[in-house]
């Protein structure tokens, strides 16, 4: 029986690619994605814990799912709800103390249950919520469905899981587990099917992906991830290659010169610094100083010259003072970044942060992230006001929101806007950009491309 499966996904694009195996997973159960979650046989939110407006998202969705859920009981039927992610792995029998219309708990390490858990909460009826948030052993993977259901032309491919890391403001450790690589052998596997079902794009993820060490495929030591991605960039077909989030402790020799050697990679990287503050930095637990970051910058910049650099923030951790928050604007001001994102402090519980006596106040941090936003999206603005004029490689993703407008990416991350005909989704096209805009460039399809007619395969494999 066809069965309607409505998922909403929240936080990181860990779980944009948890909930695509979910969907993947459930599919030979008879469920099949809706846009809507009206008259959904089964609603899955996969959350996040992240900060605690994150978090209490999940419980107004939740409250607004109970009149669905009513709906389809009045006309006989049944709406399964299932919390999944790091919200369901940090709280778990308390959503069902919160929400106990909710059917089903469970966790990033144990979806791949998910059937057995489904039929439990069959066999058991309302009210009677099913909990998984174990840990098992590496088992996930092995577990899950071996064919992807295509993500279109840039597809995700997690590598890594986990994090061993504990800065000190942070719940991932406590929601994804210790760090864990896949073997290697199983990702380039997992991306030849992807490129096989059209990808030209894959975005190797993980909470800490450059801490990758997967098994050898020869079964003699690890890969690192600059040793990955020369190995992905041998997939005929692939054109381009991503990998994030990566922490500033983890990039390694082997990883800046894949940025200098291997012209799939591409010149992005998300490095998450938080702070410009080394008294901050430490009390973070981070690892590194503002000096070592910059340093870092410094070497991929010589590898990779127009490497985009973006980044994270966190303002108003507790202890911050206006000096600290100085350094932190003096950092930015010095790398330049093409994007980044600043969040207030938001003590999560369980984290030895929260447990300061000497958090910011509320105001102050709305002023520093104010301050520190508007610094950052001038930063953007420049950045993508110097692409004005230049010709450049685009990897046309979806449709716009106008007819007949695909949207891209630059090899930047820009979002990139043309008019073109619909069968130029998934092929790579050069793009002459005209109009830079705060958050995304608009252009036309480089003339040349446009009047052959056609797209030939050995152009859109540029
Ligand atoms: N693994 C990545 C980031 C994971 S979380 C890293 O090591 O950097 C994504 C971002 O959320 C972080 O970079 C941080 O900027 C922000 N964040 C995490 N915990 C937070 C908290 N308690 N309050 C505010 N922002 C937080
Ligand atoms: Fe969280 Fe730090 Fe681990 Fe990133 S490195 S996931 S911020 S604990
Ligand atoms: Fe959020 Fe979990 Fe990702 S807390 S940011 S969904 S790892």
């Amino acid at each position: 029986m066809r069965k309607k499966l409505y998922i909403k996904t929240y936080g990181c694009q860990m779980n944009v690619y948890d909930s695509a195996r979910m969907a993947e997973l459930l599919a030979p159960l008879g469920y099949r994605p809706s846009d809507t979650p009206d008259d959904a046989d089964m609603i899955l939110l996969n959350t996040c814990h992240i900060r605690e407006k994150a978090a209490e998202k999940v419980y107004s969705e939740l409250g607004r799912l109970r009149a669905v859920q009513d709906d389809k009981a009045a006309r006989g039927g049944r709406t399964l709800i299932a919390v999944a992610g790091c919200v369901a792995q940090a709280e778990g029998e308390e959503i069902l103390a919160r929400a106990p219309q909710v059917d089903l708990v469970v966790g990033p390490q144990t979806y791949h249950r998910l059937p057995e858990l489904i039929a439990q909460a069959e066999r058991l009826g309302p009210g009677r919520g099913v909990i998984d948030t174990e840990f098992p052993a590496d088992e996930k993977f092995d577990a899950l469905p071996e064919e992807r259901m295509t993500d279109g032309p840039a597809a995700f491919l997690s590598i890594q899981e986990g994090c061993d890391k504990f800065c000190t403001f942070c719940v991932v450790p406590y929601t994804r587990g210790a760090e864990f690589s896949r073997p290697a052998a199983d990702v380039l596997a997992e991306a030849r099917r992807l490129v096989a079902q059209g990808a030209r794009e894959i975005t190797l993820l993980g909470q800490n992906v450059n801490a990758y060490h997967g098994a050898a495929p020869d079964g003699r030591g690890e890969w690192g991830l600059g040793r990955l991605v020369r190995e992905l960039a041998d997939i005929e077909g692939l054109a381009r290659i991503r990998y994030t989030t990566s922490h500033p402790r983890d990039v390694d020799d082997e990883l800046i010169a894949a940025h200098r050697d291997v012209p799939q990679l591409m010149p992005y990287l998300h490095l998450p610094v938080q702070s410009g503050s080394d008294r901050i930095l430490h009390a973070m637990n981070r690892g590194h100083t503002a000096d070592a970051f910059r340093r870092i910058v410094d070497r991929l910049r010589e590898a990779r010259p127009d490497i985009a650099m973006a980044s994270d923030f966190i303002v108003g951790f507790p202890g911050e003072t206006e000096a600290d928050h100085a350094a932190t604007l003096d950092l930015v001001g010095r790398v330049g970044f093409a994007h980044a994102y600043a969040f207030k402090y938001s003590p999560r519980p369980g984290t030895p942060a929260s447990a300061h006596d000497d958090h910011v106040p509320e105001a102050v941090k709305g002023e520093r992230l104010a301050g520190l936003q508007q610094l950052l999206a001038a930063q953007q603005q420049a950045m993508n006001h110097r692409t004005v004029g230049r010709r450049l490689p685009v990897l046309l993703e979806r449709r716009g929101k106008l007819p007949g407008q695909l949207v891209g990416r630059s090899p930047f991350m820009q979002s990139v806007h043309v008019s073109a005909p619909e069968r130029l989704l998934g092929h790579m096209v050069d793009v002459d950009i005209t109009h830079a805009h705060p958050s995304s460039l608009h252009g036309t399809i480089a003339t040349a491309i446009w009047e052959s007619g056609e797209v030939t395969q050995e152009r859109a494999a540029v």
